[in-house]
């Protein structure tokens, strides 16, 4: 995935963290609408402008239960997947578990401005931890979970994310799911040996290509479905 080219481009908030840089930065797009942009270490990571897949990540795995009342989602993130999470009046509570601090404040004070109204409804809760300490910890199952937490195995910001992408990693997602439960991972890139752990560990997976549209330039970004 290539960053976008900004027209204009001004760096609104910067932190660092023992994983390195977190940058906002605010872009005026072509029609002179402000975009915000999130880049993690001098990668892209995401703007919000093309939000399609990080919002179909929650769409879809909420049409596959009859009942998602408990959903974890991995990443805050700019708090699109978190939004159509709480976009669904059957979800009673979402935890969404974001490793870097520094973001979840920006989202909480307004930095980024759709944070605080987001953070502020009372089924969701943020948690301040790595993904892979949050599942090993949980002590209650989901209807979903939802894994944003990189670009995908092919294109990682953070290289111990690629456990997260592996089978021991997929078979602890599956065991805090409840019967029927359903993970979906999200990637930038097509991810076979994802696929393929994910079937072993579920028996079966489904891979779905996404369109999407950066700067203009149509490109797929991939979804990742199984069912407990
Ligand atoms: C691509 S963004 C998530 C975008 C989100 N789906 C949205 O809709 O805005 C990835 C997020 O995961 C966070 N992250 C990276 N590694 C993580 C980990 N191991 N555990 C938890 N969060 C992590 C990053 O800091 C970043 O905020």
């Amino acid at each position: 995935m290539v960053s976008p080219e900004s027209v204009q481009s001004v760096e609104i908030a910067r932190a660092e963290s023992t994983r390195g840089e977190v940058v906002l930065r605010r872009r005026t797009n072509g029609t002179g609408a402000d975009v915000l942009e999130l880049r993690v270490n001098g990668v892209f990571v995401m703007d919000t402008l093309e939000t399609t897949s990080e919002i179909e990540l929650a769409a879809q795995a909420l049409e596959l239960v009859e009942d998602p009342s408990t959903v974890l989602v991995g990443g805050l993130g700019l708090g699109f997947t978190l939004q159509r999470v709480l976009a669904d009046p059957r979800v009673e509570r979402a935890v969404v578990v974001e490793i870097e601090e520094t973001l979840v404040q920006w989202m909480r004070d307004g930095t980024v401005p759709h944070g605080p109204a987001l953070l502020a409804d009372t089924r969701a809760t943020v948690v301040n931890a790595d993904i892979a300490m949050a599942i090993a910890e949980a002590r209650s199952t989901y209807d979903l979970v939802l894994l944003d937490v990189d670009n995908g195995p092919g294109y990682l910001v953070h290289q111990r994310n690629e456990a997260v992408y592996q089978e021991e990693f997929l078979r602890r997602c599956r065991d805090v799911l409840g019967p029927g439960g359903v993970l979906v991972v999200w990637s930038a890139n097509a991810a076979p040996d994802l696929l393929a752990a994910l079937r072993t560990v579920f028996g079966a997976a489904e891979e779905q290509a996404h369109d999407v549209l950066l700067q203009d330039r149509p490109e797929e970004y991939f979804l990742y479905l199984a069912r407990r």
